[in-house]
């Protein structure tokens, strides 16, 4: 049979055709499990900060540890809790920039170099025999090149770091990126944020810790070759725990013995 130009093109066309169609049809099929993974993924950082499972734990291990969890959505400019509000419709990374959802930071405050942040956002009460045993908060920052995104968990004391961990970033690979570095993140457990007379002290340090000295209690040891994103560490950790981060919910926790 002779080939003619029209009949395959046609041909052609009838490919390129149902080969679109596949591809729009995966990415629609696989657009809900791709959304259901990620937020396995991001549950299963926060449970891992929570203390109530040792060791990995498959999708229904987390869900139940998530099911233990007290979610609570907070307005960080007043500090409040607003239960009202359903934690699975807040989705603060999305709406960081939209006017109507999110708050402007003052330069003189933006030290995570975020320029807004949204209103509200989703934080995690962990009790144990109903008594707070830790309270983990989402935090972020800009890095050297990229936007550092982690999670730290606080002891009841609202002070001490039970866990911390920083799960995305495009830091450079053996510098910047050390701070996924699950040993280094051991290292923050037991460290305090504030001194007695409540002046936020903690930081990542210029090098590994004088254990022997008094600033101790309150450092990290330095990345070596990345001291750029240590100090980005620093800077988005002072934020968080400031006015314009969660100050005003971990005062109002602490008045009330949440
Ligand atoms: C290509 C390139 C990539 C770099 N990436 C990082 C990085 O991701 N984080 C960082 O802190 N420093 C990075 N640095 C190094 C910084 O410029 C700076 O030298 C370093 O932070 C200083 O750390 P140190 O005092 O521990 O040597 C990079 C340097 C180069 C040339």
């Amino acid at each position: 049979m002779r080939e003619s130009p029209l009949r395959s093109l046609a041909v052609l066309l009838a490919v390129a055709l149902v080969c679109s169609v596949l591809v729009s049809v995966s990415a629609v099929v696989l657009r809900p499990i791709q959304a259901e993974n990620a937020r396995i993924e991001r549950y299963r950082h926060i449970v891992a900060l929570s203390g109530l499972l040792d060791g990995a734990a498959d999708a229904a291990g987390i869900a139940a540890a998530v099911a233990q969890l007290d979610m609570r959505v907070v307005n960080l400019d007043t500090g409040e809790f607003m239960d009202d509000r359903d934690p699975d419709d807040v989705n603060a990374r999305r709406v960081a920039n939209d006017p109507a959802l999110s708050t402007t930071i003052p330069p003189e405050h933006d030290l995570a170099r975020i320029g807004r942040r949204s209103r509200y956002e989703v934080v995690f009460l962990v009790r144990d025999e109903g008594r707070l045993s830790r309270v983990i908060l989402p935090i972020h920052g800009q890095g050297m090149w990229s936007t550092l995104y982690g999670l730290i968990a606080l002891d009841a004391d609202l002070n001490t770091i039970a866990a911390v961990t920083f799960y995305e970033q495009a830091e450079t690979a053996g510098l910047g990126d050390q701070i996924e570095d699950p040993a280094w993140q051991a290292r923050w457990t037991g460290r305090r944020l504030r001194g007695q007379s409540g002046d936020f002290r903690f930081q990542v340090a210029a090098g590994p810790v004088d254990e022997g000295s008094p600033a101790a209690s309150h450092q990290v040891d330095g990345l070596s070759g990345a001291t750029l994103t240590g100090n980005s560490v620093t800077a988005l950790m002072r934020f968080w725990f400031g006015p314009y981060g969660y100050g005003p919910l971990l005062e109002r926790m602490a008045d009330r013995k949440e």
